[in-house]
């Protein structure tokens, strides 16, 4: 660990949090290095070694493994970070986050954009990369602005370019593919992979495109290590995580969290009233009961045997008082007029599927619109170029068995009689895909 310190600056004591955002918010450069220190410069394989040591997994949705990525991008480049260089390799921070009920990556950029930007420098230098880009949802005007003055309070480097790119507000643009199609002067919608970024991404080149928050965990092991970063979390799912908490409670915000810890204490701490279900992972994500978020641990094992994941770390919750099949009904509206228009089952499933809920909720007798959706639902899963489809079909689908007390009633009684008032965020408007 020592040999990554950052000089001069003791390493914190691991187990305190939040680590990623102190309080206060370390915004200028030089709170930013009082509280971490300068970044330590480290041969690259040091700092591979380091990220595979400390377990990360990416805050971007999939939780792939981090180093394995490091190391995919370094391999094409053979690390070389000599500006100018043919091979050099590009890293993209993906600040776009077009999940709604997600603040998680604003809030991180507006309120420690040098740490974001010192994860960016470190993957740089460790993959070989001549230039950075940070993306940032242009319609997130603090994040934009943060980063914009985080680049101008730093000296220019000899070794690299540092660039802020603000993207399209739309659900889609943070696909990697999209993302790198973006960047190369195209439209921000998926293409087909391969090849994926690490294989030839921006410009060409052999590109790393992680999550901000990757990014910044990133910056806290090139500093303290990786055996200091995963003193938190369990053996499994190690670390900690930024948690979007939103929806029926009385303290929505952004949370950081070590894995593993217990839903219903982070419900508890944000002051939930009784719910009817609780979204986990963002509208990519899954519906928990109430019973089941009540005896869950925010760790990927745990969620695994109730097919869920942390995903972005969205948690959303509907409260008892509302009807949930309203709120399923008005996200999946959304969800399908977010289609990029490239993929049949993608173009034409999601309609149907938002048409046959709408039905569903205006209260159907027969359980014809019910029974057209369970069969619709997965014939779209994992039929899109990107995994839009996949997302409807987890959110829909984990809805109709969380919600069958309040299926049943639909179907008896025309409606539930609860509060069809919206409490899950759905932007109104979408700008174009430049
Ligand atoms: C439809 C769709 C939207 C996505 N949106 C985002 C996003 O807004 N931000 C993000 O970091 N990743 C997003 N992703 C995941 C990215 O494709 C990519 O896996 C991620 O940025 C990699 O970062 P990580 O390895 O740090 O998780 C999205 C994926 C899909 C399929
Ligand atoms: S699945 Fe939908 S959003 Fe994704 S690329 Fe195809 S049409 Fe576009």
């Amino acid at each position: 660990m020592s040999a990554l310190l950052a000089p001069g600056i003791a390493a914190p004591d691991a187990t305190t949090l939040p680590r990623l955002v102190p309080s206060p918010p370390a915004t200028t450069l030089g709170a930013h290095l009082d509280r971490f220190g300068p970044l330590p410069v480290a041969p690259g394989a040091i700092l591979v070694d380091q990220v595979a040591r400390a377990g990360l997994r990416g805050r971007g949705g999939a939780a792939f493994p981090t180093a394995t990525k490091l190391d995919a991008v370094r391999r094409r480049t053979g690390g070389r970070s000599l500006l100018g260089r043919s091979r050099a390799g590009v890293v993209v921070a993906n600040g776009t986050e077009g999940e709604p009920a997600s603040k998680k990556d604003v809030t991180l950029l507006a309120l420690a954009p040098h740490l974001v930007i010192d994860g960016t420098l470190a993957a740089a230098r460790a993959v070989g990369a001549d230039r950075i880009l940070l993306c940032v949802d242009r319609s997130s005007a603090r994040a934009v602005r943060a980063v914009g003055q985080a680049l101008a309070d730093r000296p220019p480097l000899d070794d690299l370019v540092i660039e802020l790119v603000t993207t399209p507000t739309r659900y889609v643009v943070g696909e990697e593919s999209a993302l790198v199609h973006f960047l190369n002067g195209g439209d921000a919608k998926p293409t087909m992979v391969p090849p994926r970024p690490f294989e030839r991404g921006v410009g060409g080149a052999p590109t790393l495109l992680s999550n901000v928050e990757t990014f910044a965990h990133i910056a806290l092991i090139a500093r303290f290590g990786g055996d200091w970063w995963k003193a938190v979390g369990t053996p499994v799912d190690p670390g900690s995580a930024l948690f979007s908490v939103g929806g029926g409670v009385d303290r929505p915000g952004v949370y950081e969290l070590p894995l593993g810890v217990r839903l219903d204490a982070v419900l508890r701490h944000a002051g939930t009233r009784p719910a009817a279900g609780v979204l986990l992972g963002g509208y990519f994500g899954t519906w928990l009961s109430p019973s089941t978020a009540d005896s869950i641990r925010l760790a990927g094992t745990d969620l695994a045997h109730v097919g869920a994941s942390i995903g972005c770390g969205v948690i959303a919750v509907v409260p008892a008082s509302s009807c949930p099949l309203a709120e399923v009904a008005r996200v999946t509206a959304w969800l399908a007029g977010q289609s990029a228009g490239q993929c049949g089952p993608c173009v034409f499933g999601l309609p149907a599927i938002s048409a046959a809920l709408q039905t569903v909720v205006a209260g159907e007798r027969t359980g014809r619109a019910e029974a057209s959706l369970r069969r619709w639902l997965p014939m779209v899963n994992g039929r899109g170029a990107c995994k839009l489809p996949d997302a409807v079909y987890r959110f829909v689908g984990s809805a109709l068995n969380v919600f069958d007390a309040h299926l049943a009633e639909h179907r008896r009684a025309g409606a539930c009689g609860l509060d069809t008032r919206p409490v899950l965020p759905v932007p109104h408007e979408d700008g174009p895909w430049r």
